[in-house]
């Protein structure tokens, strides 16, 4: 697109980032950008830009073709999808920040831009304010990438963060996250770390050239916490995080989300609150960590004007590893293949009735508590046997990494 004219941005969604764009864009200094037009579902929402901007017909943005970047910032996934197959087959370049409209469609969504030769970027869709996504694509572009291990929903860890702080139990804190706008009221997404996976699979493209699908990449949350479950940690000086972790060992990747105890002195230690942090482990360059804000209007939104501006100087991402790996089969960018899951962990489990253990894989225990409050053990568990629990609301059992 490089240009010195005005870019014209045709928007969808004016909600918590839409606004936040609004406002990074309008005290922006250097890009000459404007919002021409925002698509938005409500008809009866005050909004705080005047009412001609507004459009509720997503052709009015998509048909006219006069935009010279679609923004798509809307809450629903498969209307995000359509929107931006349709900007992209219309030839315009695409910024987003929907990770799960990208992890469930990222073969199809990779496969069109190299059709239409346009951009598709995505900084915001994965630690928010922290430039990651373009840092794995380019910083650490010919770096042998080890691993990449990161706190990536602000929920989780705001809710873990007052949890241990407070000496409080999670529904209590749940509750209370939910009225300062720091929880959906419809939770599952985060606390059952779907919305990490999907960032995490995000990443994983990015750090090892590596697509999976969602369903394949297993995610267990916080859902089931407990305060005994914060107190072992402390005791033992250790804080729980909800990690998401890659790693590379041989040919194949390791990619799951699972809370884990984080030891003291490190940086994921100490991410608190709704902040984010990724750390990067590489075969030269060591480990390297970066924090920010996670999520929320402003910081979402200078990522996704950072993209904006990309687009300027007509930055793609070259997806440089995803070409060299060559992992097509049979056509597709099918990876199965290259996920390892046959390999075994150190759990903390915590549990009330043995027989919520039975769905597990466990090939020693190496503790073992009880007590009329609360029992658990320390095991080395089949990492695959963790998929019985997966996505399944009644699991009562709390897991917990142990390294
Ligand atoms: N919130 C964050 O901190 C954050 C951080 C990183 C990434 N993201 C991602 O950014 C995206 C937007 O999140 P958000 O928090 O800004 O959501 P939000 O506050 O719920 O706002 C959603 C916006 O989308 C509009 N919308 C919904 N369906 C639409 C449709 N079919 N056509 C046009 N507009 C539609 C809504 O219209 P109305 O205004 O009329 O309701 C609203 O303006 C999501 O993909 C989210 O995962 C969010």
């Amino acid at each position: 697109m490089s240009t010195n004219k005005n870019i014209s941005i045709g928007l969808f969604g004016f909600g918590c980032v839409g606004q936040g764009l609004y406002d990074v864009l309008s005290n922006s200094q250097g890009l000459k950008a404007s919002i021409d037009k925002i698509c938005v579902k409500s008809k009866n929402k005050d909004r705080k830009v005047d009412m001609s901007f507004f459009t509720w017909d997503k052709n009015v943005i998509l048909s006219e073709k006069k935009h010279d970047v679609i923004v798509e910032l809307i809450d629903n996934a498969d209307e995000a999808f359509a929107i931006v197959k349709e900007a992209i087959e219309n030839g315009v370049s695409v910024v987003t920040a929907n990770k799960k409209m990208l992890a469930e469609n990222f073969e199809t969504l990779y496969k069109l831009q190299e059709e239409h030769k346009v951009a598709l970027i995505y900084e915001g869709s994965a630690g928010g304010s922290i430039p990651i996504i373009r840092n794995l694509e380019e910083y650490y572009d010919n770096e042998l990438l080890t691993g990449i291990k990161g706190i990536l929903n602000g929920t989780c860890n705001y809710i873990l963060t007052r949890m241990e702080l407070e000496n409080k139990d999670y529904s209590e804190i749940l509750k209370d996250a939910q009225a300062v706008g720091f929880a959906e009221s419809d939770p599952w997404l985060d606390v059952a770390g779907f919305d990490t996976k999907y960032k995490l699979v995000l990443l994983t493209v990015h750090s090892f050239g590596i697509i999976l699908k969602p369903d394949q990449v297993l995610n267990l949350g916080i859902n089931t916490v407990s305060y005994d479950d914060i107190l072992y940690a402390k005791r033992h000086g250790y804080r729980i995080k909800l990690i998401a972790r890659a790693e590379k060992i041989n040919d194949k990747v390791r990619v799951f989300v699972l809370p884990h105890f984080v030891p003291k002195d490190t940086d994921l230690y100490n991410t608190l609150y709704e902040y984010n942090a990724v750390e990067v482990e590489g075969a030269f360059s060591c480990k390297q960590t970066f924090t920010g804000k996670g999520a929320g209007a402003h910081p979402t939104g200078s990522a996704v004007l950072s993209d904006i501006s990309a687009l300027t100087y007509d930055y793609k991402y070259a997806y440089k590893k995803l070409k060299s790996l060559k992992n097509k089969f049979n056509g597709s960018y099918e990876a199965l293949h290259l996920l390892d899951k046959d390999f075994t962990l150190k759990l903390y489990i915590r549990f009330k009735d043995k027989e919520e253990l039975k769905e597990l894989d466990i090939v020693d225990i190496e503790e073992e508590y009880k007590s009329a409050a609360t029992n658990y053990i320390i095991a080395n568990v089949k990492f695959n046997s963790l998929f019985n629990i997966y996505n399944k609301p009644e699991n009562k059992l709390f897991v917990c990494v142990v390294e």
